[in-house]
């Protein structure tokens, strides 16, 4: 959330931007990120194109709430912050923006000129003016009890306006705030877990090799591309898994992409007991790498990096050689089923 204070008070550094800079702070919990104080702008603001008058209306374009504040000059708003909104196309010069109009006062005479002078205008030129004024008597400036009074009430406002202000004035409809968001984390069984990264849809690799002259191997549903250049693809292996701690060991490692006929290979390459290899048919290459008929496409990789990733290894292996078959069609895993793509038609 950007948010701006624009003060049109012609002394610098007036109560008038103090008051205008506790309220930014106070409605978005954090100090404004732009406080324009238009007396700088000087005699810019009568010129037709001044380069820091265009500066600051394109700021506050770009803000989503901006407080616009003024000292009460014979019951209205000061010449200066006149200039400087005149420089705002009429009804669409500030859309997107929430905008919040203070203004301070020396007596109580003029309390609603903020809704009555201010805040119209701002309406006119397509803010988003949804909050009433809020008037200050000069002498309470800085009076916590009455921002915090306006605050309590306007702030949870603010907090929903910006963001249904910003997506409308983008153009891709209100964003709904989701009540309540989410799961806890925290709170999230792997039950949990497992089935939200079961929505990702993923291939199913085959991690193999010869170790001390037996084939050993694992199917992992976690292989992903990573870099080109060096060629690098990873995977993701369980600290507990023992096949892995013996695969770590050899020269060279297999990854085999499995084809949509891998079904029961992929069931026997993951089977806790027995032996993963029986009945396939292996390739292996001169450095170790073992890789399955059927594949389509084969690496022979080395590891290059494991990198201790909570109760996994992010294990980073560099691409020696390979051969693809892009026309075998590839195996897909999803929410715990095997499943096959179809193509979309054009
Ligand atoms: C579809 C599928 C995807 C899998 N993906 C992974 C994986 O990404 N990382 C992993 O460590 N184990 C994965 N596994 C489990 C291993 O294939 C295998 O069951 C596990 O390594 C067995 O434990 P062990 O290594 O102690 O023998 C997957 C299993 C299946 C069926």
């Amino acid at each position: 959330m950007i948010t701006t204070v624009v003060v049109g008070n012609p002394k610098p550094n007036s109560r008038t931007l103090t008051s205008a800079t506790l309220l930014a702070e106070a409605l978005t919990g954090r100090p404004a990120d732009h406080v324009l104080d238009l007396v700088d702008l000087e005699s810019g603001l009568l010129a037709r194109d001044d380069e820091a008058v265009g500066a600051a209306v394109r700021t506050v374009v770009q803000s989503d709430v901006v407080v616009i504040a003024s000292p009460t000059f014979k019951g209205t708003y000061t010449g200066l912050l006149k200039l400087f909104l005149d420089r705002f196309a009429g009804r669409s010069g500030m859309q997107g923006v929430v905008a919040v109009p203070l203004m301070l006062g020396a007596g109580p005479t003029h309390a609603m000129a903020p809704d009555l002078l201010l805040r119209p205008v701002l309406a006119e030129l397509g803010a988003t003016c949804v909050l009433p004024g809020l008037y200050l008597l000069e002498e309470k400036y800085n009076d916590s009890t009455e921002l915090a009074e306006y605050t309590r009430r306007w702030e949870p406002v603010v907090t929903k306006l910006v963001a249904t202000t910003r997506a409308t004035a983008r153009g891709y409809g209100a964003a709904e705030t989701i009540s309540p968001p989410f799961t806890a984390v925290d709170a999230a069984d792997a039950r949990l877990l497992r089935d939200a990264f079961g929505c990702f849809p993923s291939g199913v690799a085959a991690v193999c090799s010869l170790v001390d002259g037996e084939p050993t191997g694992m199917a992992v549903s976690s292989f992903t591309s990573v870099s080109l250049d060096p060629p690098l693809v990873s995977v993701c292996v369980d600290n507990e898994s023992t096949t892995w701690r013996r695969l770590r060991a050899a020269g060279r490692i297999g990854v085999s992409v499995l084809s949509e006929a891998h079904e029961a290979v992929c069931r026997s390459l993951a089977a806790r007991t027995g032996d993963r290899f029986a009945g396939l048919t292996l390739h292996t290459t001169v450095g170790g790498a073992v890789l399955i008929e059927g594949a389509t496409a084969w690496l022979d990789c080395m590891i290059q990096d494991e990198i201790p990733a909570g109760d996994h290894h992010i294990v980073l292996l560099r691409i020696a050689g390979l051969r693809t078959g892009p026309e075998t069609r590839p195996l897909v895993f999803h929410q715990s089923g095997f499943r096959r793509l179809i193509e979309v038609p054009t």
